[in-house]
């Protein structure tokens, strides 16, 4: 695995790669690698014939307020588990490289970003959709994975490609979670072992929500109401709780299979997200 930390070195080796008739495929992470992570290298794995994985802890989408100075970061444990996945190029740079002084140019999805988790974090998803743009444009992939854990992330990217025709497809990967349920996320490693066990409230609501579906409730705020019961039961201070349309995120009265129930809490300091497209397989 190459290991590339300089901007131009990257553009170089991925376009030498284009120039081979190889297609490229890109997973953008900020590192704290887990198994969610590489089940989105394994997509691009089986998917393309290079594998870039960016780890980059992208400063500009991180509000004053929160996690960016306590997130979770090992990079020699990270590029291990890539040089194990059979990753070919990993990239990390620095925020003054990514944003240079005199850096003034943002990429901003209107409207999707405003609800849901853009509306308790003013200013996230700018950061993530500039970053994204800059290091799909110096990757230069055909295809770029991201999880449906973060589920309003992957529909503003697969908004932002389209609207700016960029020449790529952002494809969604399925949610990776512990055996007990939770999903993995690099911000599970804040959970003391009492607040692991209420994290659980967050997949334990989605899944009765999916129960009652199954079962036939298709009423909006009674499958959120499931939701509500469990974190209320786990003492986590509900975000937001709601029965999405999994294309423009407009939130729906009532259920129809694939629907999504989105919820974001926090568990102590912890803030959670999960989601899930009812009447998919819980896995
Ligand atoms: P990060 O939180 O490191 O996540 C990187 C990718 O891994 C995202 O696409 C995310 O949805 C996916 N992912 C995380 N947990 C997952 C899980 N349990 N199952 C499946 N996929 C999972 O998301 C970001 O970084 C950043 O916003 C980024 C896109 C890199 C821009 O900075």
């Amino acid at each position: 695995m190459k290991h590339l930390d300089d901007l131009s070195q990257l553009s170089a080796a991925t376009a030498a790669w284009r120039a081979a008739g190889l297609h490229v495929g890109f997973v953008p992470t900020m590192g704290a690698l887990h198994a969610g992570h590489l089940s989105l290298v394994g997509a691009a794995r089986a998917a393309c014939d290079r594998v870039v994985v960016s780890v980059f802890l992208n400063p500009t989408q991180f509000g004053p307020n929160e996690d960016l100075d306590a997130y979770p970061s090992d990079l020699a444990r990270d590029r291990a588990l890539l040089e194990e996945a059979g990753v070919d190029a990993l990239f990390t740079t620095s925020p003054s490289a990514m944003y240079p002084d005199g850096f003034a140019t943002w990429v901003e999805v209107e409207g999707l970003t405003d609800r849901l988790c853009g509306a308790s974090r003013e200013g996230h998803f700018r950061g993530v959709t500039t970053v994204v743009t800059k290091l799909l444009n110096l990757v230069g992939p055909c295809r770029a994975f991201f999880g449906e854990k973060d589920r309003q992330q992957l529909v503003v990217l697969q908004r932002m490609v389209a609207d700016l025709n960029l020449p790529v497809e952002a494809v969604g990967c399925p949610i990776v979670r512990e055996p007990d349920g939770l999903a993995l996320s690099s911000r599970n490693a804040y959970l003391d072992p009492a607040e692991r066990t209420r994290a659980l409230a967050l997949s334990q609501g989605l899944r009765d929500a999916q129960q009652a579906f199954a079962g036939g409730e298709t009423s909006g705020p009674a499958l959120e109401a499931a939701v509500r019961a469990r974190l209320e039961a786990a003492a986590a201070e509900l975000d937001y709780v709601e029965l999405v349309d999994p294309g423009n995120l407009a939130r729906l009265a009532v259920a129809v299979p694939g629907a999504v129930l989105a919820v974001a809490a926090k568990v102590g300091s912890t803030r959670l997200i999960d989601n899930h497209a009812l009447g998919q397989p819980w896995r």
